[in-house]
């Protein structure tokens, strides 16, 4: 058997007396594209930020393609491969969508410590962030500012961000939060263009994107897993309609 993306075993999280994630273990397979779903509260985010690092599990281990992480930083997972959105705070809003990769993948490369250059002085990454805009669908505005992004545009540009570090997981929470629904749309069909060796874990409400895009679906309720399956088995599956709809 090849080894898991990500795997988690006997996962619990506490805040005081909440027990938010109660004993979860889940495995996800290399390539897999993960979709996470559950009512408000359910645990999702708390999962998310105990598997990449944000928050320490109170028991239980994490590991990705078989190294265990449960006791390494967010920062040194990140190193690892785990990738998620930047906050768009962290985007120079004056500066050209380009220019904002190419600062981006300068980040990660040790030369900035080595000279204060103009970007120009880059080529290379000029045309590796020339495709991280390709494969967000934003190369027409690459030479444009920030501040003219409309608000999905810049999420398609948190994206491209997420992706410059090469990570080999993506974490997405709830990516499709608050764009309108043909923005929805596009950012859905956006992610499903992302490169098919990526594993994906992602969050999401909307059960018409998360059903597209999955191959298996978690449903989290009350912290504990109730049912993982493909996406016709869940969304069949008496329990989850329960929970979401209020009758099976
Ligand atoms: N930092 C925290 N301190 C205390 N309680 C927290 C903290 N973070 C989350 N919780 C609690 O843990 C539970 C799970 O929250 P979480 O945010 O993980 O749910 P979620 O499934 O992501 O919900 P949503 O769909 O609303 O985003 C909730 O009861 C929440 O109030
Ligand atoms: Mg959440």
């Amino acid at each position: 058997m090849s080894q898991a993306a990500i795997s988690v075993s006997s996962l619990s999280k506490s805040f005081g007396g909440i027990r938010a994630i109660d004993d979860v273990s889940l495995s996800v397979a290399p390539g897999e594209r993960r979709v996470l779903i559950g009512p408000n509260g359910a645990g999702k985010t708390t999962l998310f930020h105990c598997i990449t690092g944000t928050l320490q599990a109170t028991t239980g281990t994490v590991s990705m393609f078989g190294t265990d992480v449960t006791r390494l930083g967010e920062a040194r997972r990140t190193e690892l491969g785990m990738g998620r959105t930047f906050q768009i705070s962290n985007v120079f809003t004056d500066l050209t969508v380009i220019d904002n990769v190419i600062l981006a993948l300068l980040g990660k490369d040790r030369r900035k410590w080595v000279a204060y250059r103009p970007v120009d002085a880059y080529p290379e990454l000029r045309e590796q962030a020339a495709e991280s805009l390709e494969m967000v669908g934003l190369p027409h505005r690459a030479n444009d500012s920030v501040a003219r992004l409309s608000y999905g545009e810049r999420r398609q540009l948190e994206l491209a961000l997420a992706m410059k570090t090469g990570p080999r997981v993506l974490f997405l929470d709830e990516p499709c939060a608050g764009l309108s629904p043909s923005e929805r749309q596009h950012f859905a069909r956006m992610i499903a263009a992302l490169p098919r060796h990526l594993t994906l874990l992602m969050i999401e409400h909307d059960m018409d994107v998360a059903l597209a895009l999955a191959d298996r679906v978690t449903v989290l309720h009350r912290g504990k897993v109730i049912i993982e399956g493909d996406p016709d088995t869940v969304q069949s599956d008496s329990e989850v309609r329960e929970v979401y709809f209020g009758h099976a």
